[in-house]
């Protein structure tokens, strides 16, 4: 498919083919840029890269679901507030070469089927897929957490958008038929199997995520002031993530306004991560599903991330047959929601969603039963 695009626009094949996975998280969220864990899974939908290497230093660029072409110089690599969609690519290029990889023209070609602004991280497949493209191209002897790092910065200084560093290891990373523990400060991580009986099924809520980065920067601040308020009463750590629920309740009154609620999300959510792994690895997965609740109540009621399309999708999952537990899934605002559901159980289950969310809010969900999927950079 993308190689025929390749041929269509450029008229040869190309060298290279790259695939990124865009990812869901089943639990562990707004606590990666807290240091803390997360556990995500890259789904069957992805962003494909093809491309070859030119003998000078021109890049050029074509999107398939742009329909649009861009060209740019290696040794002179700029933001682009016109085609904004080829800075994810222009930022990995950037910082491959600022860190000594000298790159070589190219021309390339990129598409794919991960909804945009879908909370479903179609950036982050679109820069690991870069990463992933130049890796393969020129044969670079590289980390794969390396790249991940790198994309992660393309996305936070080149495109400006403050995230964590999840999406992009996902997308990396991931690992067919496996969740992905990830501790996002040593940044060790582990693949978690994931039974074929229960499917994960993604609700989108065709709510673009409107509020997603004001709120998102209004969070993270949030966050920080909250670690340096506790850091009066001796239980100081360097983020939230060293904080027991214990601890948090213990100096309760020294946060003003809201920001104890703020810091609980993160200090809850990040136990329950930890649980959360522990017994799906030992296959308990009624307890995995009151955890994904849990996760969903706690960001509604502590964290203010949901949103009303996201709370009726949620209540309307919990009453369909064979359902684990049902959550947001991503920042927030809009976007999607995260599933388990009973194999069985899968297809109506997404049926009776769709209809009673037309049904309550005369709006379209878009329903994906998803596969685990292999990351870009998993060997
Ligand atoms: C976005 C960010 C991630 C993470 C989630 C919330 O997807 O890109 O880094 O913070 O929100 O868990």
């Amino acid at each position: 498919m993308i190689e025929q695009s390749f041929h269509a626009i450029y008229g040869t094949m190309p060298e290279v083919v790259v695939r990124a996975p865009g990812r869901v998280n089943l639990i562990g969220e707004h606590t990666d840029y807290n240091d803390g864990f997360v556990l995500p899974a890259a789904i069957d939908r992805s962003i494909e890269f093809a491309g070859r290497r030119r003998s000078d230093r021109v890049v050029r660029v074509h999107s398939v679901d742009f329909a649009a072409s861009v060209e740019f110089s290696l040794d002179d690599i700029q933001k682009d507030g016109k085609n904004s969609w080829s800075n994810y690519i222009r930022g990995v290029s950037k910082y491959l070469e600022e860190d000594g990889h000298r790159l070589s023209g190219a021309d390339l070609v990129f598409g794919g089927d991960v909804p945009r602004e879908a909370g479903l991280s179609s950036s982050a497949a679109v820069e690991v897929g870069a990463a992933a493209f130049w890796k393969n191209l020129l044969h670079l002897e590289v980390d794969p957490v390396y790249l991940v790092k790198l994309s992660r910065k393309a996305e936070n200084q080149f495109v400006g958008v403050p995230c964590g560093i999840m999406d992009q290891f996902i997308s990396a990373l991931g690992r067919k038929n496996h969740a992905l523990f990830l501790d996002c400060r040593a940044l060790s991580f582990r693949h978690v199997p994931l039974r074929d009986d229960v499917k994960i099924v993604v609700c989108n809520s065709g709510v673009k995520r409107a509020l997603a980065q004001s709120e998102y920067e209004v969070r993270l601040k949030q966050c920080r002031q909250a670690v340096a308020q506790i850091a009066s009463t001796g239980l100081a750590g360097k983020s939230l993530r060293d904080l027991t629920p214990e601890d948090l309740e213990a100096a309760r009154s020294v946060f003003s306004g809201i920001l104890f609620r703020r810091a609980r999300h993160v200090v809850t959510e990040n136990y329950r991560v930890l649980e959360a792994v522990n017994v799906l690895e030992s296959g308990d997965l009624m307890r995995f599903g009151e955890l994904m609740n849990a996760s969903h109540e706690s960001l509604r009621d502590d964290y203010e991330v949901s949103s009303r399309e996201l709370d009726v999708l949620v209540e309307l999952a919990r009453k369909q047959p064979g359902v684990l537990g049902a959550r947001m899934t991503g920042a927030g605002f809009g976007g999607c929601t995260v599933n388990l559901v009973r194999q069985e159980a899968a297809e109506s289950f997404a049926e009776a969603v769709r209809r009673g969310y037309q049904n309550a809010l005369g709006l379209k969900a878009e329903i994906y039963i998803c596969k685990a999927s292999q990351g870009a950079l998993d060997i």
